[in-house]
């Protein structure tokens, strides 16, 4: 159930939203009406919300899908996306990886991570003895950031772009109510948190997102460009954070991989 701040805010969103439509300056009501307003309407808040946890994660899912199929936040990015790239995975998953958005393939194939960076993805994943469809897979941008015409890679998104984008997320992990978050990359770390630190001073150690725990990683492409055992490495000893937290079994082997390099 939103709490009274949150039920505050919906309201004077959705007042904002008349008043631009209506083309007017203000809404001349007080935030001490809305407030009054939000009380009133708390029982019906709830009611709505427990309703909502009772539809399964999969129709609200597709729900969503659906919603961010069409969207047109960033004029730019629906005019030049083949189509959004949603999420992937199972939608009761505990653990949830996320990335900052789209590369070419998945702009093609309309799913995250499956390229060469979600290749190595998949490889780490099973190397904690997962599969794909165990875990949940999604972006903070759900477009390709578009390069110009006849351009070769990908850019990262913008910061604004990541903000616009943002409430599908959250709306996402919401829904799927993951245990455990893993931020791929920095860009994806400050899209979901708005963090401005290095990744190396960032990982190996938890954070948080709407109180569930956070660790952020090296992005899979980072180690396709530096492959060194000592990068793979770290990526692993997080992931073995990840397995703990979760009450993974972890095997003697999986605890030694790349462990000579250190
Ligand atoms: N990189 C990302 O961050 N996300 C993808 O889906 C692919 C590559």
């Amino acid at each position: 159930m939103p709490s009274l701040q949150e039920a505050t805010a919906l309201l004077e969103q959705s007042l904002r939203t008349r008043r631009s439509l209506l083309g007017r300056t203000r809404t001349g009501v007080t935030r001490e009406s809305l407030t009054r307003l939000a009380k009133m309407l708390s029982p019906q808040l709830s009611q709505i919300s427990n309703l909502k946890s009772k539809i399964p994660r999969e129709a609200r899912l597709a729900e969503l899908r659906e919603a961010v199929s069409i969207c047109h936040k960033c004029e730019h990015l629906a005019a030049s996306r083949t189509q959004t790239v949603f999420g992937t995975g199972n939608p009761t998953a505990d653990l949830m990886f996320v990335g900052e958005a789209p590369g070419a393939e998945e702009d093609k194939q309309g799913e995250p991570f499956v390229g060469r960076a979600g290749e190595l993805l998949t490889k780490i994943i099973n190397a904690m003895g997962l599969t794909r469809d165990d875990v949940y897979i999604a972006n903070v941008l759900k477009c390709r950031p578009d390069m110009p015409p006849n351009t070769p890679g990908n850019r990262p998104p913008t910061p604004l772009e990541m903000q616009r984008c943002l409430p599908y997320l959250r709306e996402q992990i919401t829904i799927i109510q993951p245990r455990v978050l893993v931020a791929l990359g920095k860009t994806a770390m400050a899209g979901l948190t708005g963090a401005d630190q290095s990744m190396s001073a960032m990982r190996g150690r938890w954070h948080e997102f709407e109180n569930i725990p956070l660790l952020p990683t090296y992005h899979p492409s980072y180690l396709l460009r530096n492959g060194s055992n000592t990068e793979k490495r770290k990526v692993w000893e997080d992931m073995l954070l990840v397995m703990e937290k979760l009450g993974l079994p972890i095997s003697e082997k999986q605890r030694g991989f790349f462990r000579s390099a250190s």
